[in-house]
Order: C-alpha cells, then structure tokens, then sequence
C-alpha cells in the first residue's frame, strides 16, 4: 500500500543529515500516520533532503507522499488541474508582509478539507497569530528537521484529541434492491479515482453484500472478523482484513455467507466506523435496508447519510419516513441526501420525480435514469459504470454525487471574495 512516488529525481543527492546532538531525532510513541496523501513544495536543498528523508520513514508507509521543488506558485498552478491532497507543505522565504497574499492564489484552488502547513523563514509571532486564523494549521520556521515537520502532521491527522481524518459517507435504500449498494459502489470507486482520495468501502450487509462481486474480487476475510473481534481490532488488524479493489481504493468485504446468523449489539460497528476514520480521508458505509439498533447508531453517527429510492409510492412513504426519524437522530446535521434511481422504467407506472421530492421538501441530488444494459453489464462483470461507459449521463450524474456528499463543489472556479474569505478555505472548517 506504500506509494511513495517523487516529482523529481533524488538519484544524486547527498545523504540526509545524521542526526546530531542539537538536533536529536526522537520519533518514539509517533503513531504511523493513516492512508493520507501529502504534496510537499520545497525552495531549499535542505527542505527537500528533510521531505526525502521523511518519506521513507516508516511511520509514513500508507502515505502518498510527493516532493516538488518550488514554492507556493508552483503549487498554485499545479493544483488548478489537479485535486489538492489532503495534506500540502509550504516552503516559503516570502516576508511576513507578503505572506498572505502570496497564498492567495493557492487558496483560490484549494479544497476546503485540505490542510496547509507552511515552513518559513521568519519568526514573527504576529504572522503565525494571522496564519493559524486564515485556516493554515501549522507554521513552522525554517530550516525545519524532519521530527518538527512528522510531528505536525501527526498533529493534525494522529493525534487522538484531534478530528478523525476521516470522512463516513453512508449509503441507504428506502427500500431493498432500489440500487443503493450499485451507488454506494460507484461513489466509492469516483470518489477514489476522481480525488486520487483513500477511500474505504465499508459492505455492512454482511449475509448478502454484493461489493465483492462489484469489484471482482474473493477475499477471505473481511467486516465479519471486525465485527465478531472487536477487541483485535486495530489499524494493523484492518490492513489485513482490507481488499485492494484499484489504485486508491480498498474495501472491508462482507463474507455473504448463510452459515450463521448475523445479528449485532446496537454499537456493533461502531468501532469499526471509529477505525475507518482514523485510516483514511473517506470511508463510503453501504448499509443494507434494515431498520434496528445497529443500523440506526451507523446513521446517527456517520457524516453524510444517502437514501437512494425508486420513484413509487411506497419508496416515498419509507423516504419520509426515514427522513423524520434521521431528523430526530441527528437533530444538528442538515439534512440527508437523497438520490432518485431507476427513473423511466419501460412500462412501469411511476411518480413524477417533481411529485415525489414535493410532499418530502427535499430537493434531490441526483437523479438516476434506469438503464438495463448499462447497469446490468457492470454487475455481471464486476466493474464499475464508467469503466463500462465513461461517457453516459449516469457516469456524469456518479460525478456529481462524489462532490456534492465530499462536500466539493461541482466545478473549480475561482471564488470571489475578500482574501481572508479566500484562506479560510484552506483550513479547516
Ligand atoms: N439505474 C439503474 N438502472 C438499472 N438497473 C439498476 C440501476 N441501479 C441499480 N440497478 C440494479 O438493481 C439491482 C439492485 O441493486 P442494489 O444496488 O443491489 O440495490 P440495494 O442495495 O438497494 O438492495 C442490481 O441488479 C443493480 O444492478
Ligand atoms: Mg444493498
């Protein structure tokens, strides 16, 4: 799972420094840092020997890690095409003064997730006030070794105080075989390809799931030894229980095996949703459609919740009904998004998509066309829609769904508004 890939070649560069005595390297008790992707900018030799040096560091073996040599217009112009990592550093000899309009330009094409850490020259304690403000999460003056910098991000993506990393995106059908495992996949697969983002996919039906088949592939193992072991579970734990389904995505299979009854504690998966988030920037939660403890605790808890339905009656019943009661389980989020699938069936009677989002007052995000052909080949060879066709509406519409549940919006255009407003959106929000 170790991607460590360089921008440049290192074949003729000096050694990494040894540690001395003014600079001790003590790494002891950092934890390895999770499934993250990291864009490092440097201006110096040393800044780069030190962002080398740190990407072959163990603690470092799930990251994507790249070096770039040049600064915060380098990255600027880069990340205009490009999606931004989840993690960029900022090497910079810019002035204090000049400073945030340097990175003006950055945040302009900067997701909202992503976090900043710069490394500067001065020490100016005003600046580092006015950073942290602007949503940049560390400051660090350079010439920086590579404890200072490991630290920092364990800061910000380890540290058991600090949010998960993770975003849990949950998937759910109003009722059973509306497709929402179909959607649930293909989110998974976009949100992983469209974003180059660490994406897990979580299969919690676990007597009947279908991601297996989905991505071709037979795993032994998977959410069951999670689920009936928690007390083994941990992020060594869940490497191995993980499938690799393509570059940037793996998935926690359900066994689909009768072979026992599956029934759970009401906070069953908890610990698992829990280990997911602290694993990887997004972990895609496909729930089949039951109602009970353990299903409703996965929904009160996880970040965004999707209901997929067909357009008929009793899907919009279910619909508003699952809508009341998420709204009483999660009284402060907003509410759930809501996808509309199989939409023109030949010869069946449906409600106008109109008719249905009306009594729910929800508009929808998505809407669905129904396409036997399409959908059908993708299930019988275990691929996914734009594997099979990029170019159909239903893979433009699978886009759109991955940035609106990401929280990404639809298209990079520069922001307008005032430069504070600008670098907020390269903090947290
Ligand atoms: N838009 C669509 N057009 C045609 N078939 C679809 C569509 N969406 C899903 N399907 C098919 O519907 C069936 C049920 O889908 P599935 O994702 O398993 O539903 P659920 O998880 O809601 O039970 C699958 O065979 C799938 O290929
Ligand atoms: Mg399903």
């Amino acid at each position: 799972m170790s991607a460590v890939n360089y921008s440049l070649s290192t074949s003729n560069m000096p050694d990494p420094q040894v540690p001395d005595e003014a600079h001790p390297v003590d790494l002891t008790g950092l934890r390895p840092l999770p499934r993250i992707s990291i864009h490092a900018f440097c201006e110096s030799e040393q800044m780069l020997r030190t962002m080398e040096q740190m990407g072959r560091d163990r603690r470092m073996a799930k990251v994507n890690m790249r070096v770039t040599n040049g600064g915060t217009e380098a990255a600027a112009s880069m990340f205009s095409g490009s999606p931004t990592p989840n993690l960029i550093i900022l090497e910079t000899d810019v002035q204090p003064s000049g400073l945030l309009a340097e990175l003006a330009p950055l945040a302009d094409v900067c997701d909202p997730s992503t976090r900043v850490i710069v490394v500067g020259r001065y020490n100016d304690i005003a600046l580092y006030r006015e950073l942290i403000r602007n949503g940049i999460s560390e400051y660090l003056v350079g010439p920086v070794q590579m404890v200072e910098i490991l630290s920092s991000i364990a800061a910000i993506f380890v540290d058991p105080e600090a949010e998960p990393v993770g975003k849990s995106i949950a998937f759910v059908g109003a009722k059973g075989g509306v497709g929402s495992s179909t959607i649930a996949h293909n989110c998974a697969f976009g949100i992983s390809t469209l974003f180059s983002t660490e994406t897990i996919l979580a299969d919690l039906d676990l007597p009947f799931g279908t991601a297996n088949i989905d991505f071709d592939q037979d795993p032994a193992q998977g959410i069951a030894e999670a689920v009936f072991a928690p007390d083994r579970l941990d992020e060594v734990f869940l490497d191995r229980l993980l499938t690799k389904c393509s570059e940037h995505l793996s998935m926690l299979a359900a066994p689909s095996l009768l072979d026992r009854a599956y029934d759970y504690e009401g906070m069953a998966f908890q610990p698992i949703v829990e280990i997911l988030q602290r694993s990887a920037p997004v972990a895609v939660l496909d729930l089949p459609h039951v109602w009970s403890e353990w299903t409703r605790s996965v929904l009160a808890a996880a970040d965004e919740v999707v209901i997929c339905a067909v357009p008929d009656l009793a899907n919009l019943r279910n619909t508003k009904n699952m809508l009341d009661a998420l709204k009483k389980l999660r009284p402060n989020d907003h509410a759930p998004h809501l996808i509309l699938n199989q939409v023109g069936m030949p010869k069946r009677p449906e409600i106008a998509p109109n008719d249905f989002f009306e009594p729910l007052e929800v508009e929808p995000i998505a809407i669905l066309p129904f396409d036997a052909a399409l959908f059908g080949n993708a299930a019988n060879s275990g691929r996914m829609i734009t594997e099979i066709d990029a170019k159909s509406p239903a893979a433009e519409t699978f886009s759109q769904i991955c940035h609106i549940v990401t929280g990404r919006s639809a298209a990079k255009k520069a922001k307008k508004g005032g430069l504070g407003k600008m670098l907020g959106l390269l903090g947290r929000k």
